[in-house]
């Protein structure tokens, strides 16, 4: 994505304190949490290393009401062709260098403009909510989509849970920074850790999710594990993988991709076909999976998702708040 090629790798970069939790990772409070009722759609053959440690695949019920008839992209197109920089630049340096990730243990730390704030586990972040599965169109900035059977649950029933303060305009959401583990943090192609941030209502609108699996199963590490954002309507780069923090915050944060090339990645990222990238068009993107080069087709304004958000930016001009 970015204009920065130089992965060279400077120890004296690396931080000190790596940051890891190592909390207990408790599989029967995992068993008794999600809701339990019926399986969603049959999980696709897994050719990929399984994320270490085994556990029991997430209980999900389908949502048809946010999910589209297109076909889903197989496991592989999903799993191989990754934007996960911690773990290098190439779409297959997800996949390859993210296999020892510990992505368990693991916690949450809200914090911010919100009545209930703390360290919270994998764990007790999710044994309140009901997982679901919903099958999303995914649309990156560098053109290219594919359709995803993401499992996760609504971040508005998050937000609501810790009850954020009227000062609280955005949710500010923040990577795990341990260079150790990362080796796209030794490197300087972006300010780490990776940073995203949402308007408090983007935050609060029923489609957008916090995502733990997809196709049946917990999220592979190179997909985010095991906590990443989906913004269906916002480009992918909004999707911030492996969260460790989610702050509340009166002023709009900054955001990686911001940061490091404001006139390329605005903090809205709307997939908009009408306002181009500086160095490409977005009025088109290429399906991967399938027959690559006969799958180009229009992008939609919004990513096809304009009925249920178009709403929320109602006077306000997409060419400069890009
Ligand atoms: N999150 C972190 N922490 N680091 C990243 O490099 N890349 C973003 C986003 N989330 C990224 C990230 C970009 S550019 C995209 S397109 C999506 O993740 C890719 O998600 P996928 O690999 O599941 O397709």
């Amino acid at each position: 994505m970015g204009q920065y090629h130089d992965p060279s790798i400077r120890p004296s970069e690396i931080p000190s304190e790596a940051v890891y939790f190592d909390r207990r990772y408790v599989l029967a409070a995992l068993a008794t949490s999600a809701a339990v009722i019926g399986g969603g759609i049959e999980a696709a053959p897994q050719t990929g290393r399984p994320a270490a440690p085994a556990l029991p695949e997430p209980r999900y019920t389908r949502n048809p009401k946010f999910s589209t008839n297109e076909p889903p992209n197989s496991w592989e197109d999903i799993t191989t062709y990754n934007n996960f920089y911690e773990f290098g630049f190439e779409k297959e340096d997800p996949y390859r260098n993210s296999q020892n990730f510990r992505s368990r243990p693991w916690s949450v730390e809200i914090d911010g403009e919100a009545e209930i704030r703390g360290r919270f586990t994998l764990e007790d972040i999710l044994k309140p909510h009901s997982l679901e599965e919903r099958i999303y169109r995914f649309r990156c900035v560098e053109a290219w989509s594919r359709i995803v059977p993401w499992v996760g649950f609504p971040l508005a029933d998050l937000i609501r849970r810790f009850k954020p303060t009227s000062r609280a305009k955005f949710v500010e959401f923040t990577t795990l920074l341990d260079p150790k583990q990362m080796p796209g943090q030794r490197t300087r192609v972006l300010d780490w850790p990776y940073r995203e941030g949402l308007r408090i209502d983007e935050a609060m609108n029923p489609l957008t999710l916090l995502v733990v699996g997809v196709y049946g199963k917990w999220l592979p590490n190179q997909s985010g594990a095991p906590l990443r954002l989906i913004v269906p309507w916002k480009y992918g780069f909004k999707g911030i993988k492996s969260i460790v923090r989610i702050q509340f915050t009166e002023r709009q944060p900054a955001t990686s991709w911001n940061l490091s090339a404001p006139d390329e990645y605005g903090f809205f990222a709307n997939v908009n076909p009408a306002v181009d990238h500086p160095r490409w068009g977005q009025s088109k993107e290429r399906r991967i999976g399938g027959n690559f080069l006969a799958s180009r087709i229009d992008t939609l304004p919004f990513n096809g998702y304009a009925a249920e958000v178009a709403s929320l930016y109602r006077g306000m001009d997409l060419r400069r708040f890009y």
